[in-house]
């Protein structure tokens, strides 16, 4: 029903920078000046065209609300949704397209599975988390087990900055009820082995819950083979819109859940005294939703399936192995995280003994670079670096080898501008 003016119609055969980059209108900006160089991506995307176009398309001509009228615009804004989510079901692999839930983002989506557990988790159960997490894969988590009585377990980090699983049974036993794993971190950039980490929760018989946050639209993503039972991710950091986010489940782990917030359209039947709730994944969708931001995402998914998750996967290999490689020689830089390519997804956070991280991101930003500074959401990782912030490039399908020299002409900018040597870092 939504027509765009797609701009990459078919798979280009080889990795073309200038018509995916056309595609991104944010790029054709000038910050001070400077042509913008964004290397915020794992903050937020940039959004394509036909993101763009599909969004202003329902606001300008189907604008009902979904599943509440008995009007065209009602109707066809309740297609829009539905044929949103069963895309999702196919894109992602999830078992049946009861098992996609619409939520506001990946945040809302874990405190949807946390919140929802509070009458299955009880006090001599145990909750696994790694010492990696996001405040969204943790906090909820900290809240549960405080209700609860539960205790919380940290998965503990290498000294590379992977996780260690070198004995997995001393965090997952059969008291274990969830265990909840970043997919990527936002921070480190590992790769997490998901299916390692499943297997052990299946062995005990808990929940696995991953944080794809930072990897899909990134990498291939599929939940049946991943063997999780709860999946999360935001739109807005895959090239979607911002509002909106995902939760896959298996069926059977959804029902499981008790709804976390109550109201409209999640319901089965209400009396004034008590009530019965709708059948999945309608249950966990209470009032009105985003239906602009999820009638947006399936040109989403279309602009990333036409250029293929393989080929971004590759691309944001060879850029982020160029920006290892780059970063690495300046003497006062300290890169988080593996320095292996291969267990590393597309983003870089580093210190510099000369320049402290907010500093780096304003000079970095008048010359045009959008990079993120401060502890990125994960205070407690960023503690146990022994920092309080750092700096982070992260990296999309518009990024370039060109972008990561620009950042490191702006860093040694910001360096000359400080001139001085702080105590940061070192
Ligand atoms: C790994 C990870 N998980 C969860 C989130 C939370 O995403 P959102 O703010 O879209 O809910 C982020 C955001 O940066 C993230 O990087």
């Amino acid at each position: 029903m939504i027509m765009s003016n797609t701009s990459i119609k078919t798979a280009p055969e080889v990795w073309d920078s200038d018509l995916i980059r056309a595609s991104f209108p944010a790029l054709s900006r000038v910050i001070k000046g400077k042509k913008l160089v964004y290397l915020d991506c794992a903050a937020t995307s940039l959004r394509p065209n036909p993101v763009i176009d599909a969004g202003c398309d329902f606001c300008r001509m189907h604008d009902g609300n979904p599943h509440r009228g008995m009007h065209a615009l009602s109707y066809e804004a309740t297609e829009v949704y539905e044929s949103s989510r069963d895309d999702v079901s196919r894109w992602l692999d999830a078992p049946s397209i009861k098992s996609v839930v619409i939520t506001r983002n990946a945040t809302s989506a874990i405190n949807l599975v946390a919140g929802g557990l509070r009458n299955k988790v009880k006090k001599g159960d145990n909750i696994v988390v790694t010492m990696m997490e996001h405040h969204a894969n943790l906090i909820p988590w900290q809240q549960l087990c405080k209700l609860t009585g539960a205790e919380l377990r940290h998965i503990p980090l290498t000294k590379t900055g992977e996780l260690d699983i070198s004995d997995l049974s001393r965090y997952i036993d059969k008291n274990t009820k969830v265990v909840a794993v970043a997919h990527v971190s936002n921070v480190l950039g590992t790769i997490n082995p998901i299916k390692k980490i499943s297997d052990a929760a299946y062995d005990a018989g808990a929940y696995m819950l991953v944080d794809s946050a930072q990897a899909v639209g990134h990498m291939p993503v599929s939940f049946k083979k991943l063997g999780v039972d709860f999946l999360v991710f935001s739109a807005h950091k895959c090239y979607g819109p911002s509002g909106l986010g995902f939760l896959i489940a298996k069926e059977e782990a959804l029902y499981a859940l008790d709804p976390t917030e109550y109201g409209g359209d999640m319901i089965e039947y209400v009396s004034f005294e008590d009530s019965t709730w709708a059948d999945i994944p309608h249950r966990f969708e209470a009032g009105t939703a985003n239906a602009q931001a999820v009638a947006s995402f399936p040109e989403t998914i279309r602009f990333i399936e036409n250029i293929g998750t393989d080929k971004i996967r590759a691309h944001e290999k060879m850029i982020v192995t160029y920006a290892l490689e780059k970063l690495g020689v300046i003497d006062g830089i300290k890169i988080l995280g593996p320095l292996d390519p291969a267990v590393r997804g597309g983003l870089v956070a580093f210190t510099d003994s000369l320049v402290p991280p907010h500093d780096m991101s304003t000079v970095l930003d008048m010359e045009g670079v959008a990079v993120r500074a401060g502890h990125h959401c994960a205070q407690p990782l960023h503690r146990l670096l022994g920092i309080p912030s750092s700096t982070r490039a992260s990296f999309g399908v518009y990024s370039t080898k060109n972008d990561v020299d620009e950042l490191v002409k702006a860093i040694e900018i910001a360096r000359g501008f400080f001139g001085r040597r702080s105590q940061y870092g070192t």
